[in-house]
């Protein structure tokens, strides 16, 4: 058997998003993983920039429209948010569906189980993920993220379960314990590295380059590390930034322990 040895460059930069995008040059990423601002939503002060939401959606325009530029053509656009209040669905509306190249391809749901609830209504225990493609064809490898049935024996007649697992629906469960010493406890709104795994896994090859302009906790970088791609990305708080470095050193491999928070 013979291996060939993949070399991957991680690069996560202290800046501004819009800063950081305008130096990319155009198609030269093959995956945006992109986990904006949600507007108003958290306390921390990174959620609270703009005068008002006219204000907040023209700089997703502006930021977005970034992104597909330096995005190939038929790759993914994968971008976070929330439903808590409608300014993602405006996001959606006004921005992502007037970018003439951008088809929209998944509403994905990630489902948790952590963290407070209000008992005076059903808890939301959501966030939203949507997926667009830069042209209408994109790459997809369902086989390398299939995952175990949950109903064991198939219920239609002469059918059975592929010995493999299921491909994921559209809802993806997984907990992430912002309190467990796996994760970073100093920031907010990170996303658990095994749902980042998948979306890399099924829309790019090894070596391929991923790019995340709101790294955070530095989620995405490490995910793009574990799965052999390179990574571009930057975040505007130097504490998130020195802090993501040394998550990735602790997490920088399958081996390690953590993430398995289900
Ligand atoms: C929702 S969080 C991203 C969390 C990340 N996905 C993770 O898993 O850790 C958004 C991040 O965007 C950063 N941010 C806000 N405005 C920015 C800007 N103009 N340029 C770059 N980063 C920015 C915030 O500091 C925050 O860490």
């Amino acid at each position: 058997m013979r291996w060939k040895k993949i070399s991957v460059t991680i690069e996560l930069k202290h800046s501004d998003c819009l800063e950081y995008l305008r130096a990319l040059d155009d198609e030269s990423v093959d995956l945006v993983i992109a986990d904006p601002p949600y507007f108003e939503i958290i306390k921390d002060a990174w959620d609270n920039q703009w005068k008002s939401e006219a204000e907040y959606l023209k700089w997703c325009d502006d930021w977005t429209k970034e992104c597909f530029r330096v995005l190939k053509p038929n790759k993914c656009f994968y971008v976070w948010g929330t439903t808590k209040q409608d300014t993602f669905l405006r996001y959606k509306l006004d921005v992502l569906n007037n970018i003439s190249d951008a088809h929209y391809q998944n509403w994905i749901i990630w489902a948790y189980d952590w963290g407070g609830r209000t008992k005076k209504k059903f808890p939301r225990k959501h966030e939203d993920i949507l997926m667009y493609s830069k042209g209408k064809e994109f790459p997809f490898h369902g086989d390398r993220v299939r995952i175990p049935y949950k109903m064991k024996k198939n219920v239609r007649v002469d059918a059975v379960n592929n010995p493999l697992g299921k491909i994921p629906t559209d809802v993806w469960t997984k907990n992430n314990h912002t309190t467990s010493k796996e994760y970073a406890g100093w920031h907010s709104t990170q996303k658990p590295i095994a749902l980042l795994e998948r979306i890399i896994l099924a829309h790019t090859e090894p070596g391929d380059v991923v790019l995340d302009c709101f790294s955070g906790a530095g989620s995405s970088m490490i995910a793009s590390h574990r799965t052999d791609r390179s990574f571009k990305g930057c975040e505007f708080e130097s504490e998130y930034v020195e802090k993501s470095w040394e998550r990735l050193e602790k997490l920088s491999h399958k081996s390690n322990k953590g993430e398995k928070n289900d």
